[in-house]
C-alpha cells in the first residue's frame, strides 16, 4: 500500500460514501428486554441507499461515534438498526437507547460493508451470538432470496432475550433456524456444527469476540481453508487503551524521517500532521485498508484483520490502531 504526501489540511484518500448527513428517528421499538430497533430516514425525504447484507452505518450522536449493522428496511427508503443497551459498555449504546426518541436527529454515514456476503457458495453456515444476529439476519434473507442453501445457528442465553427471534420465526426461511439456548442446556457446539456442514460450505459468524474467535479456530482445526471463514468484528480496542500506552517512534524507509507517536495518538494521526496521508476507512483495525509493510521493530498488533500468522511474522501493520511494543521503533515501508 502506498501513501501520498499532501498539503496539510487536504483530505485523506477516503472511500466515497453514498450518504453522509442528518437522519431523523422514524421509530423506536423495544424488540427484546435490552434491545431497541430504530428506523432512520433523511429529513428531506430522499430515500437512503439500500444496504447490502452485512453492511453497517456509522452514527454520530452527542460525543459518540458508533457503527451498527443494518437490518433489511421495513419502511422503504429508511435504515433500520438494532441496538443492545449495554449498561457495562462504553456509554454509546446507553446514550442511544435512553436519549434518542422518535423525531430526534443525528448524523449518519454509510452504508459501508466490511462483511460482504457472497450468495454463490454451495452452502452457507451462518452463526450468530446475541446482538450479532443483526447482519446475520440480513444475510439469511438474501441467501433465501438467492436460493442458496444455508443454516442459521443462533446462540443466545435465553430465548426471551433473543433479538429478532419473532421475525426469524415468521420469515419464509424459518426452517433454517437452529436455536441454541444456554439456559436450557442447548449450548452451541461449534465443532459438531462445523462437522455437519456440507462440503464446500462457507462460514459467516458475528457475535462476541470469544464466539468469533472460537468459530474461526474450530474451522481451522477442522481443516477449513481460511478463505471459507468470514467474521464481523466491531471495535477491537476498548476506549482508553490508546491513552494507557506509551509513546514510541516510527521511521519512514523512503526518507529516514522519524516521528514520535505520543500517548493517545495513532500512527495514522501523527503522519497526517506531517502531511502524510494513508488510506484508511474503519480506523479500528477491521477493514485492512491501511495495512502497511513493517521492515523492523516489533509491533503490538491490535487489529482483527491480519491473521495470527501475519501478526507472528510481523512484516505488516495496521497503523490506524496498532502500536509498538515497549522500547521498539517501527520502520515502515513508506
Ligand atoms: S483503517 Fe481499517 S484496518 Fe486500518
Amino acid at each position: 500500500m502506498g501513501f501520498e504526501r499532501q498539503d496539510a489540511g487536504m483530505k485523506s484518500d477516503a472511500t466515497p460514501q453514498p450518504y453522509d448527513g442528518p437522519v431523523d428517528v422514524l421509530s423506536k421499538t423495544r424488540i427484546a428486554p435490552e434491545v431497541f430497533a430504530f428506523e432512520l430516514a433523511r429529513p428531506d425525504g430522499v430515500p437512503l441507499p439500500l444496504p447490502a447484507p452485512g453492511a453497517h452505518v456509522l452514527l454520530r450522536f452527542g460525543d459518540y461515534e458508533r457503527r451498527y449493522s443494518l437490518l433489511p428496511p421495513v419502511t422503504p427508503g429508511s435504515w433500520r438498526i438494532a441496538v443492545l443497551r449495554d449498561a457495562a459498555g462504553r456509554g454509546g449504546s446507553v446514550a442511544l437507547c435512553d436519549g434518542l426518541e422518535q423525531g430526534a436527529t443525528l448524523t449518519a454515514q454509510g452504508p459501508e460493508n466490511y462483511f460482504p456476503l457472497d450468495t454463490g457458495h454451495p452452502h452457507v453456515m451462518l452463526i450468530a451470538g446475541g446482538i450479532g444476529i443483526t447482519p446475520i439476519f440480513a444475510m439469511a434473507g438474501a441467501l433465501w432470496a438467492a436460493g442458496t442453501p444455508f443454516t442459521l445457528h443462533y446462540a443466545v442465553r435465553a430465548a426471551a432475550a433473543a433479538p429478532l427471534l419473532d421475525e426469524i420465526r415468521a420469515a419464509p426461511w424459518a426452517d433454517a433456524l437452529r436455536l441454541h439456548v444456554s439456559e436450557q442446556g442447548t449450548r452451541l457446539n461449534l465443532v459438531q456444527t462445523l462437522l455437519r456442514a456440507p462440503s464446500g460450505s462457507h462460514l459467516y459468524v458475528c457475535g462476541p469476540e470469544r464466539l468469533n474467535k472460537a468459530a474461526l479456530e474450530a474451522a481451522l482445526d477442522l481443516g477449513w481453508d481460511s478463505g471459507r471463514s468470514h467474521v464481523e468484528h466491531f471495535a477491537t480496542a476498548e476506549e482508553g487503551d490508546a491513552a494507557a500506552n506509551g509513546a514510541f517512534w516510527v521511521e519512514l524507509k523512503s526518507t529516514g524521517e522519524r516521528f514520535e507517536v505520543p500517548e493517545g495518538k495513532t500512527i495514522v494521526a501523527v503522519l497526517e500532521e506531517e502531511g502524510i496521508f494513508l488510506s484508511t476507512s474503519c480506523s479500528e483495525g477491521v477493514c485492512g485498508m491501511c495495512v502497511t509493510g513493517l521492515l523492523s521493530g516489533r509491533a503490538d498488533h491490535r487489529d482483527a484483520v491480519l491473521s495470527a500468522a501475519e501478526h507472528e511474522a510481523n512484516t505488516s501493520i495496521t497503523p490506524c490502531c496498532s502500536r509498538a511494543l515497549p522500547g521498539e521503533t517501527l520502520v515502515l515501508d513508506l
